[in-house]
């Protein structure tokens, strides 16, 4: 094949990930993560993120080399997460990129992490229509995307006022005594619950904006709680946390399809973390199929961070002749879509 093969660096956040591409073929997907060193925090850490990802950067690039059964000789581009992010943990990546680029005399294109987000998708399930409608939400971002072309136009329209939708999972978790990061705990326990057992609110639900709320929410829950506690009562964590989880999903479900129907557009793609939770997938799929939108859901280890999603951007740029980033390029924490 003479398609360029991309490597893709990705350390916005806690995950150190380098991944490889040859179009939009995965040949690696290697991913150190600082997680550990952070749950007994109850959150990520931005100096340790730093400097586990300083530490991860070189030995994850060999591994990623070596699972393609490549030499870093043979990469013709290089992609790099320039932002949003943490700014110290985008920064490593940023200069590790900037050194290979450079040391190889091959193109840099610095990418928005929300877009890659979107194109990751294509690897495993080919071209994205044009247009489509992205819900991307993670521990970082809860985002509403109009997708014409992911490589050269992705617009915003909307995005959470205050908690993205993961930190609320992962703050009611806490408040439910569950490990962090919370999400898959709380979606384990719901399938023992039922999501109508208490009517948490849900903010911004018809506010005619595409914009999220999960703050109210949150407050709503961990109030709930108290006042069970405060009355010596047990605390139904499966009925809670389905609760919650349906109100979140419920939410998000609807002003993804809203955003459909706003736009005409006929294909929703859900990515990040949270598109890993169970009931999210489902009620997706129902409203979809009422609505007539297909539906498009990464597995698991493509919706979380990583660096496969990062190179499949750059294949997406050099295949649309975009012009690459200069080595000047900088981390940019709150770098827009
Ligand atoms: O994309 P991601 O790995 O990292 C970023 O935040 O960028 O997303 C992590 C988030 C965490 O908040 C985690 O609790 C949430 O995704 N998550 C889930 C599930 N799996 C992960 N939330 C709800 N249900 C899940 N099954
Ligand atoms: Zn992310």
């Amino acid at each position: 094949s003479d398609e360029p093969i991309v490597l893709g660096i990705e350390t916005s956040c806690d995950e150190t990930g380098v991944g490889i591409v040859r179009g939009h073929t995965m040949l690696a997907n290697t991913i150190a993560s600082s997680m550990d060193e952070h749950a007994r925090f109850g959150g990520v850490v931005p100096e340790v993120a730093s400097r586990a990802h300083l530490e991860a950067m070189s030995p994850t690039v060999e591994g990623a080399l070596a699972a393609a059964g490549l030499r870093l000789s043979d990469i013709d581009a290089v992609a790099v997460t320039a932002g949003p992010g943490l700014a110290g943990a985008l920064l490593v990546g940023v200069a590790a990129a900037k050194a290979y680029a450079m040391g190889l005399g091959v193109p840099l294109y610095g990418v928005n992490h929300l877009a890659a987000h979107v194109a990751v998708d294509q690897l495993e399930h080919g071209p994205l229509p044009k247009p489509a409608i992205a819900l991307l939400v993670s521990g970082g971002h809860s985002s509403l995307l109009l997708v014409p072309d992911v490589a050269r136009d992705v617009v915003s329209l909307g995005s959470t006022v205050d908690d993205a939708a993961g930190e609320a999972f992962d703050k009611v978790a806490r408040v439910l005594g569950l490990p962090f990061p919370g999400g898959p705990y709380i979606d384990r326990a719901a399938k023992e619950g039922s999501g109508a057992a208490i009517g948490f609110p849900r903010g911004k639900y018809d506010d005619g904006t595409l914009d999220f709320s999960f703050s109210g929410l949150k407050t709503a829950v961990a109030r709930w709680v108290e006042a069970r506690e405060a009355a010596g009562e047990p605390v139904p964590v499966p009925d809670v946390a389905a609760s919650f989880q349906e109100a979140v999903v419920d939410v998000l479900t609807r002003k993804a399809l809203q955003a459909c129907a706003r736009y005409g557009v006929d294909d929703l793609l859900i990515g990040g973390g949270v598109a890993a939770n169970s009931r999210l997938r489902a009620l997706a799929q129902e409203r979809c199929d009422a609505a007539g939108v297909r539906l498009r859901v990464p597995r698991p280890g493509l919706c979380t961070d990583n660096g496969a999603m990062v190179a499949a951007l750059g294949a997406d740029l050099v295949a649309a002749g975009v012009e690459p980033s200069t080595l000047e390029i900088p981390a940019d924490s709150s770098l827009p879509i």
